[in-house]
Formats: structure tokens, sequence, C-alpha cells
């Protein structure tokens, strides 16, 4: 059993403010250069980094769902401009972005050529991840997903030296966030949260964090949904909920929901959140044979009071489902995507590297059924 995390994390509410001083305190040498999205610029939010530094580059070109070509040009910069460490600032796609340039920047050729686990040659210059959502984790991970669009596949690049150095974690950061987002990054961590406390590699570790995350998730994301003005607790609770779930599948893994939530993201461009919301419910239900004990054990968690097993966890999959409900995530068919589609996600679901770590089986004509069932029940 092990348990691997380098990532030095700090957490406040306002603590942006003091990201010179984190810099100065963590880095020898610090030419920045940042990562993010339009976005992210357009909200203001960028400007509370930017004030805090003269000398710092941008790249904002950073789209939903990271595609391999925008990563490679932010390669090409950022070898040509040789900062000392690289700041993340978004949500997952803007970190998974920065992690990705931050291994382009001490190796040679494409992000293409580092998919897997530990392809690349020299460690990648140092992150400073900054997330601006309730659900990524990536913060905290050493995993990058970039989207690969002429094969329409999402690659995972990874690696010991994948983890940020430094995870600055704001709950004020989420107060412009708009509530879809709010709602779908929360779901996005929630199912982090069960994956991460169902799968093959859990350990007691892992599920320390896992029960904490699913703890401080379940009793914050509507409410912050609702209000995440205004509301300082919920904030926090759903901020701090989405890094402990990113600590916790960081070092189990996630399962069937992430893999076919990532084969349809791979070829319609979804939100992950909204995707892991939708066949999150199904999954758990395919999984109750193996996972009845520890879905009733996350129903009692999320204040379900009931003793026999099978029924505290069919109550949690039906609240689950009442949670997206209140939370306004679109449904599958409103996605619109092809049935005729349906096999060749499937197959690339089955052929996701986190696929074996599900808790019970999955082959490819299960996710088939999955898929279908799904679908017609949206
Ligand atoms: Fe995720």
């Amino acid at each position: 059993m092990r348990f691997h995390v380098p990532t030095r994390i700090y957490f406040g509410s306002g603590i942006i403010s003091q990201l010179k001083e984190i810099v100065e305190d963590n880095f020898k040498d610090f030419r920045l250069f940042l990562v993010t999205d339009q976005g992210i610029l357009d909200s203001g939010i960028a400007d509370k980094v930017l004030s805090q530094f003269q000398n710092i580059q941008v790249f904002d070109k950073v789209e939903q769902n990271p595609k391999f070509n925008t990563v490679n040009r932010a390669g090409d910069i950022v070898r040509e401009i040789k900062p000392d460490v690289v700041i993340g600032l978004g949500g997952g796609s803007a970190l998974d972005a920065a992690k990705a340039v931050a291994l382009l920047a001490t190796n040679p050729g494409s992000i293409e050529d580092y998919e897997g686990k530990g392809k690349y040659r020299s460690p990648p210059l140092d992150v400073l991840a900054i997330p601006t959502t309730c659900g990524t984790g990536s913060e905290v991970t050493w995993v990058s997903v970039v989207t690969h669009t002429e094969r329409m596949f999402k690659m995972s690049i990874k690696g010991p030296h994948m983890f940020p150095a430094v995870a600055l974690v704001d709950p004020d950061l989420l107060v412009t966030l708009p509530p879809p987002l709010v709602a779908s990054t929360g779901m996005d961590a929630l199912t982090h949260a069960i994956e991460a406390y169902t799968v093959k590699p859990a350990t007691y570790f892992t599920d320390i964090f896992a029960r904490e995350a699913l703890q401080l998730i379940f009793s914050s994301l509507e409410r912050a949904y609702k209000d995440i003005k205004t509301d300082k607790e919920a904030r926090e609770g759903i901020m701090l909920g989405s890094t402990v779930a990113g600590l916790a599948f960081g070092n189990s893994d996630v399962g069937a929901v992430h893999c076919v939530a990532e084969a349809v993201g791979s070829i319609y461009d979804t939100p992950h959140g909204v995707t892991n919301s939708i066949f999150l419910p199904f999954v758990m239900e395919f999984n109750l044979p193996a996972a009845k004990d520890r879905y009733a054990e996350i129903a009692r968690i999320a204040g379900i009071e009931e003793k026999d097993k099978n029924v505290a966890a069919e109550r949690l999959i039906q609240k689950i489902k009442s949670l997206s409900h209140t939370l306004n995530i679109p449904s599958f068919r409103e996605l619109d995507i092809q049935k005729d589609k349906f096999p060749e996600l499937a197959k690339k679901s089955f052929q996701n590297n986190s696929n074996p770590s599900n808790p019970r089986e999955v082959s490819e004509e299960d996710y088939l059924v999955i898929l279908e069932k799904a679908f017609s029940e949206s």
C-alpha cells in the first residue's frame, strides 16, 4: 500500500492575494508562464494573478477538453520563452494543459509522444496549479488528459513528476463561477469521490480522503449551486471536497463512469462533469452486485438512514439521480449523441486505462447496455 502526493497545498479563502509570496517561498527562479483560457481573462480572475507580477507570459487559448494541437502550440512558445514555472489557472482543462506544457518545456517532440506513464525523459518544469472550478482535482494528481482530435481519443499523460509542485486552492475564486458550472464540476468531484471509494485499487489511505470528500460534497454541493456568491461555508466545502477527492482518486483510480464519460467527450466534446453526472447512477446500478456494501456506506455519509444494505444502495442511486435533476444537469438526449455511435463509444470505454479498476468487470457489451439504459431513461 502506497500513498504519494508531493504537491504542497495552500488552501484558504482569499489566499490568491498571497500568490507572490507563495511563488517566492517555493521557487528559486521565477520567470512565469501562465496557461489559462479566455473565460478566465474575461471574468477578471486572471487579473488577480497578473497584477502581482511584472513579467509574466500568458497563453490563453486553452479550450474545453484541451486538444493536442493547442498544447503543442503552447509547447512551442514555452520552449522559446524558457520560463522557470508554469502556472495553470482555470478548470481541469487549463490545469491539465499546464501540466502537459510543462512537460513539453523540457522534452522534445509533441505531447502525443508522451501518452502513457512516465514516457518523458526529463522531469517537467514546476507547475503551480490554481483551480477555479470545484471539480477537477487536477491540482493534486499526476495525470494530464489531452484530446487527440484526429484519433478522437483522450490521451492520459502521467508520471510521478507530473504532480504540480504547488496547488493554491482559493474558494473565493468560485464566486463568479456560473451555477451550471458549479453543478457540473461539483458532480465531477462527487464522481471522483464515489469511484475512488469503490474501485479495486482503493486503499485504507484513499478511503480516508474519499469518505471525507463525500461528506464535504454531499453537505455543500446543493447549497453552492443555489448561492455560490454569498454562501462562504458551501463554497469552502465544495472546493475542499473537490481537492480532497483529487487526493483520493489520484492514488486509487476512477472507474467505468469516467471510462464512458471520456469516450463520449472524445467524440462529442461534451463537458466532462455533465457526462459523468449522466452516467454515474447507471454505472452504479451496474456495479451494485460488486459494490453494494460500499454504496451502503456512502448512503450513510449522504444522510440516508437505512439498515438494509440493498435498500440503502438503491436509495443512494435515487438520491444521485434527483441531485442531478435539482442541479439542472442536462439529460443524455440533450447531448445530441447519435445512437449509431453507441458501439464505438462502448469500445472506447472498454479500452480506457481505468476500465480494469472498476469494482465489477465491465465488457464492451456491458458498456453498450449502460449507454442504452441511460439513453432510454433520459
Ligand atoms: Fe473527472
